[in-house]
């Protein structure tokens, strides 16, 4: 089973593609929260048990530490778990502290670590405004997810991120994310027609439509963008730089 949480579609198509080249099942984190699932999943032996996650503030977003917290897992001696980072400059300590959570609930660690560059979604300060730059980073994205198949379908053990930073780092995290967290940036332009799928899809009802407008209702929110990047009109905005940097979502899949 790869569980994955996934914003603007980059850790559905991983997500996707693992699936499809080690014939696993895709479960999304929200989707199944949502349909009220519990997190307690039955799992054969020898089963691998895939996280995919993207990277937010140089850690995992808020959302994926809840899941972490409550996943009740069946687990065999054999149960091979791998985490996967997704990330724009650096997965940063996003496998230090998924593994943390993981352990701290279930008392497992995960056997292997890989991350893959994409897109960087955090667009107050990314441009992802051109899109044939754009288009060379997913391009690139086919070449490393072959490695990480071909590590999974071995089982391979060990660390694979690449471009992290030094551990000692580790604590710049929390307050950084926590920072980002902060709803009060967000903006509606006029151009917001009401539709109401900004408010439909938040993973935390962090927005509520008002006289036909979003208002967010939480002071902190998971700050995955989806909102911003997903909006027809590209009416949300967060801060002064996001409306020339874009929006996005990944071309591959449906989000
Ligand atoms: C709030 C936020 C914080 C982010 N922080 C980082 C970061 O610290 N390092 C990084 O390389 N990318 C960062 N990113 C970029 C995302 O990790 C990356 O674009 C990811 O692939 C998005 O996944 P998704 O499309 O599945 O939501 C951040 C994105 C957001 C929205
Ligand atoms: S998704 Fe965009 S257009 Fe629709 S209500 Fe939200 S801000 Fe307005
Ligand atoms: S308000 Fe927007 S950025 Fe915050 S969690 Fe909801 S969809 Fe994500």
């Amino acid at each position: 089973m790869i569980f994955y949480f996934s914003a603007t579609g980059n850790c559905k198509y991983v997500a996707e593609r693992i699936a499809h080249a080690t014939n696993d099942t895709c479960c999304s984190i929200v989707e199944s929260e949502r349909s009220e699932q519990n997190t307690s999943y039955n799992h054969e032996k020898n089963h691998i048990i895939g996280i995919i996650s993207p990277t937010y503030g140089l850690g995992i977003p808020s959302l994926v530490i809840d899941f972490l917290k409550s996943l009740e897992l069946d687990f065999s001696d054999n149960t091979y778990f791998y985490f996967v980072a997704t990330y724009g400059t650096t997965p940063g300590h996003s496998g230090y502290y998924a593994n943390k959570y993981l352990k701290q609930n279930t008392k497992v660690e995960f056997n292997a670590y890989y991350s893959v560059k994409m897109p960087d979604t955090w667009t107050p300060m990314f441009d992802l405004s051109d899109k044939e730059k754009v288009d060379e980073i997913n391009r690139n994205v086919e070449p490393q997810l072959d490695d990480i198949i071909s590590h999974i379908q071995k089982r391979s053990y060990g660390d694979f991120m690449k471009n992290k930073i030094p551990h000692f780092t580790a604590f710049i995290y929390k307050p950084y994310y926590d920072h980002m967290r902060k709803t009060g940036k967000f903006i509606v332009e006029d151009t917001c027609i009401g539709c109401g799928l900004c408010a439909k899809r938040c993973p935390i009802n962090a927005i509520e439509m008002k006289d036909n407008k979003p208002t967010w209702v939480k002071d902190k929110c998971v700050m995955c963008l989806g909102c911003l990047h997903r909006c027809p009109e590209f009416a949300i905005q967060y801060g002064n730089k996001t409306k020339k940097h874009g929006q996005y979502t990944n071309p591959n899949v449906k989000i």
